[in-house]
């Protein structure tokens, strides 16, 4: 198979936090994605390990879960010589980037975020000023690289229209530097609900892991919490009046088959809950399960894991060097 030329490839990049353990909602929401379009992509993707400071964390543990953040991307199926897989805090140019980018945004427009709003209120006094400059942080992430498209959750749609903003504002004050980027969202059927309280979206923040499927998760504990999901009163499943619990559980089956929702419901059609939950742990772990061997492989391995992040920021470093440098002398700095 050879593969498309870098040229004719549409440059892609994401992030992920690595402020827990990778759940099913990052990979059926994201990772699964980036996974299927890594071959026709000329995709960079990062471990984003200086936004950790915009919230309270535990600095003797952050390279640990950054590790394991990097391991769960690739156990998940990224390919470190087909994508470049790096750690954002391992190529200094996104911090440099990211002061001569908060002159291009605009307070009123941080201020109005929703993540912002939430998290200020959070943490009242508290909140610190990287939590107000979150996205201009992800504008550098994503400019550097000259991503056009920028494959996210729902969630982070806002973040990336901001960040859009800050590249057209950019070029239209210092001349053309920056491509403009696009926020990619999957459709709504990619979003995963906590199966405890399936109207809140599945997050390592939740009230309850019981909710929350783990890549580490073993076959036991896949089958004790699909088991233990909250639905409605109904007992089966009738054509598509599900509550949000069932209509849950059915999304997870479709996403994680690549079957539509509609091919899912007819299927159970008539079906009792316990089935159909039944049905999804044995999918989960059917999926899951060669990812978590490979995770545990790779965290065992040591060595691989320091020379693929080595690789991937030398890598990463040639692109944002020279994007840096591009911007400064627009600015009016040396290059
Ligand atoms: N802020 C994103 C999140 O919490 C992660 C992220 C950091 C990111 N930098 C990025 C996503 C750049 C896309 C592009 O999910």
């Amino acid at each position: 198979v050879t593969k498309t030329a870098a040229a004719e490839r549409t440059r892609a990049l994401s992030g992920i936090q690595p402020s827990g353990v990778v759940h099913l909602g990052n990979y059926v929401g994201a990772i699964q994605r980036w996974v299927a379009e890594q071959e026709s992509q000329d995709a960079y993707y990062m471990v984003a390990d200086l936004h950790t400071l915009t919230l309270p964390y535990d600095p003797a543990s952050l390279q640990e879960r950054t590790r394991e953040t990097l391991a769960a991307l690739i156990a998940c199926g990224l390919d470190p010589d087909t994508v470049v897989l790096f750690v954002q805090s391992h190529v200094e140019q996104h911090t440099s980037l990211c002061w001569l980018l908060m002159a291009l945004a605009r307070t009123g427009d941080l201020r109005r975020m929703t993540h912002f709003k939430e998290k200020a209120a959070e943490e009242r006094e508290a909140a610190n000023a990287a939590l107000f400059a979150y996205p201009v942080l992800q504008a550098a992430d994503v400019l550097l690289y000259g991503a056009a498209e920028v494959p996210v959750g729902e969630d982070q749609r806002q973040h990336l229209e901001l960040v859009s903003d800050i590249a057209r504002r950019f070029n239209n004050a210092y001349g053309e530097t920056f491509v403009v980027p696009r926020g990619v969202t999957p459709p709504a059927g990619a979003r995963v609900m906590n199966l405890q309280e399936p109207t809140a979206k599945m997050s390592k923040s939740g009230r309850s892991d019981l909710g929350v499927i783990f890549l580490a998760d073993s076959d036991d504990e896949i089958r004790r919490k699909c088991r233990r999901a909250v639905t409605d009163s109904g007992e089966r499943v009738v054509g598509e009046e599900q509550g949000p619990g069932v209509r849950n559980l059915l999304a997870i089956y479709a996403a994680l088959g690549q079957e539509p929702y509609g091919a899912v419901v007819a299927q159970f059609d008539g079906q009792r809950y316990g089935a159909v939950k039944d049905a999804l742990a044995e999918r989960v772990s059917t999926v899951l399960g060669p990812k978590r061997e490979h995770y545990h492989a790779l965290l065992g391995e040591g060595n691989l894991l320091n020379d693929i992040m080595e690789a991937g920021a030398e890598r990463a470093t040639k692109v944002a060097r020279k994007t840096l440098s591009a911007a400064r002398v627009a600015m009016g700095f040396s290059g």
